[in-house]
């Protein structure tokens, strides 16, 4: 019953990312007929719009994961006060060539945890710049900004008891919205 295929974008590489064991721990307190799949990003090569005709494998398939997705969900670290460089490169990826804006339409719920203070508010609020100018309509509230502390996950790497609710809470007002936009998609 997957009738809504979700494209997760997780904007770090690192190999331990506090923010890929984020993205995995909270799509399983989505409902079975949510189907969240993580997109690979990091063997996309730098944008280049010289390439936008002839676009290598790995643009080609992240294109077609995204044009398949009736939602977006972007699970993101701050990286010098906005969103991390390869995030960014794999957005302006999926935009072009110019008309045919992969993203367009699409749904989306934005979070992030970092280690520091504001977990994340600022690269998330650049984030959603972006997403707005690619038409891409994303859930206001509930916000979340996620401290990378002691109890955030549990020793099986879910959400840790803490945390739980919100995040169910979070992730309840996310199907609704992907539910009321996803008709188009
Ligand atoms: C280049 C760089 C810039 C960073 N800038 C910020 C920042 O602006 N705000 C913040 O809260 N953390 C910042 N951090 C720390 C990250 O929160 C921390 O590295 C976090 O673990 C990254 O997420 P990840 O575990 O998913 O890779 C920065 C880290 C790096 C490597």
């Amino acid at each position: 019953m997957n009738r809504y295929p979700i494209a997760v974008v997780v904007g770090s590489l690192r190999r331990d990312s506090f923010n890929r064991k984020l993205a995995t721990a909270l799509v399983k307190l989505g409902p079975s007929e949510f189907a969240f799949k993580q997109l690979q990003i990091g063997d996309l090569p730098l944008y280049n719009q010289d390439d936008d005709g002839n676009p290598a494998e790995a643009v080609k398939r992240l294109k077609a994961e995204v044009a398949a997705s009736r939602g977006l969900l972007f699970v993101t670290p701050e990286y010098n006060r906005s969103l991390p460089g390869v995030l960014k490169n794999a957005i302006d990826h999926a935009s072009r060539p110019y008309g045919q804006n992969a993203w367009a339409g699409k749904p989306a719920g934005v979070l992030g945890v970092s280690v520091g203070a504001i977990g994340t508010a600022l690269a998330q609020q650049h984030l959603r710049n972006v997403l707005a100018y690619l038409d891409v309509p994303t859930m206001g509230q509930p916000e979340a900004f996620l401290h990378a502390k002691e109890g955030l996950f549990d020793e099986d790497g879910n959400i840790g008891a803490a945390t739980k609710p919100f995040l169910q809470g979070w992730m309840d007002k996310y199907v609704a919205w992907v539910k009321q936009h996803a008709a188009n998609v």
